[in-house]
């Protein structure tokens, strides 16, 4: 399950997310409205177990565990002690009463946005806390006892380097935490850095030098964990989940459908999707494409044997009990070009 949180306290510089800074005074109906969904897809998909449930945004910590608690009521029953419960914060509204709120309700993992550790970084991507608070945050989440904690970082801005890179990485595993997920800098439609080339780095391959950096596995292009999440996972193996909240989208019986990005329209009504169908064809391509961008694999019977031949003979990938493995994730575009006939 996923369960999106549309609400953040500043907009980011280079965030394309749905998420707005307004309208704050809707948050208690804006559960409520997330809450009849939940009941909704509950009873029309017939979910009877919940392997993992991810509470994102937007940013989950600008709601307060309270307006959390009907919705983990209604799952109670769907839940085990094996189901991964992972709610994303952002350093400044991460605070001790919120994060001991969440961890009684049930949250096991939490992931925080960190970004970076250097304080002009920060001010260039805009985030709204330092340095300094996102280490207290980190810290105080450990204190709380969240079993797992992971942090965002981006890379490829302007300002990175490599010794600016490795003294993120360095302060990052100082910290608590099992699980890194990096990102390169994406220059996103209709936000402040569309068009500002500036605030890229022009050394597009930093993501292989982090790569070395990581004493973690690289589970995904973008993920390292000594803790594989479950959640993650569960994308990348086209597993179905059902999407809660305004802007989220869900994956039930080879439809994806959207609720409403709108968050006046959501509240009003938060049971009107739109459904796209996805094709024998399309779920090939997510299979092939989910599976080269992660330990996933892709099944044989999805791709052309010779190519795959082609590529095991250049040493790409590593063919075991009929799936194939992309030994290099940051190459997985590439080769799924290559074997492309979808
Ligand atoms: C759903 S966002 C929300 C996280 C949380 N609200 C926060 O900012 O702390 C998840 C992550 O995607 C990454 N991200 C979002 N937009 C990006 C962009 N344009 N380029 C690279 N990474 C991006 C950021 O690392 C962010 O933490
Ligand atoms: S990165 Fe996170 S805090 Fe920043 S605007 Fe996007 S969702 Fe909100």
């Amino acid at each position: 399950m996923y369960l999106h949180i549309p609400f953040c306290d500043s907009k980011c510089n280079y965030c394309a997310f749905n998420s707005f800074t307004t309208n704050h005074h809707l948050k208690s109906e804006y559960m409520q409205a997330a809450l009849r969904q939940l009941e909704h897809d509950l009873n029309t998909f017939n979910v009877k177990k919940l392997q993992s449930v991810y509470i994102g945004g937007g940013t989950p910590s600008t709601i307060k565990p309270q307006l959390y608690e009907p919705l983990f009521e209604k799952i109670l029953p769907l839940i085990s002690q094996n189901t991964e419960i992972t709610v994303e914060a952002n350093p400044n509204s991460a605070t001790l009463s919120w994060l001991k709120g969440m961890k009684s309700l049930g949250a096991i993992r939490i992931s925080f946005g960190a970004q970076s550790f250097d304080d002009k970084k920060l001010k260039l991507l805009g985030r709204a806390h330092s340095p300094q608070e996102a280490i207290a945050a980190v810290e105080r989440a450990f204190k709380v006892g969240f079993e797992h904690i992971s942090i965002d970082l981006i890379y490829e801005t302007a300002l990175d380097s490599k010794t600016l890179l490795e003294q993120e990485i360095t302060q990052a595993l100082k910290l608590p935490i099992d699980h890194i997920s990096t990102y390169a800098l994406i220059l996103e439609p209709n936000t402040p850095f569309e068009n500002k080339t500036d605030v890229k780095a022009k050394d597009e391959n930093q993501g292989y030098f982090i790569k070395e950096l990581i004493p973690f596995e690289q589970y995904e292009v973008s993920n390292y964990g000594k803790y594989r999440s479950k959640h993650n996972l569960g994308y990348w193996q086209l597993k179905e989940y059902i999407g809660i909240g305004c802007g989220a989208v869900g994956f039930v019986q080879n439809r994806r459908y959207y609720p409403k990005t709108d968050l006046a329209s959501y509240i009003k009504n938060p049971l009107t999707y739109n459904i796209e169908h996805l094709s024998k064809e399309d779920i090939r391509f997510e299979k092939i494409f989910l599976g080269l961008r992660s330990i996933v694999g892709v099944h044989l019977t999805l791709v052309d044997k010779e190519k795959v031949a082609i590529l095991e003979n250049e040493g790409k990938v590593e063919v075991k009990n009929s799936k194939m493995y992309n030994k290099n994730f940051f190459l997985s575009d590439e080769i799924a070009l290559f074997l492309h006939d979808f």
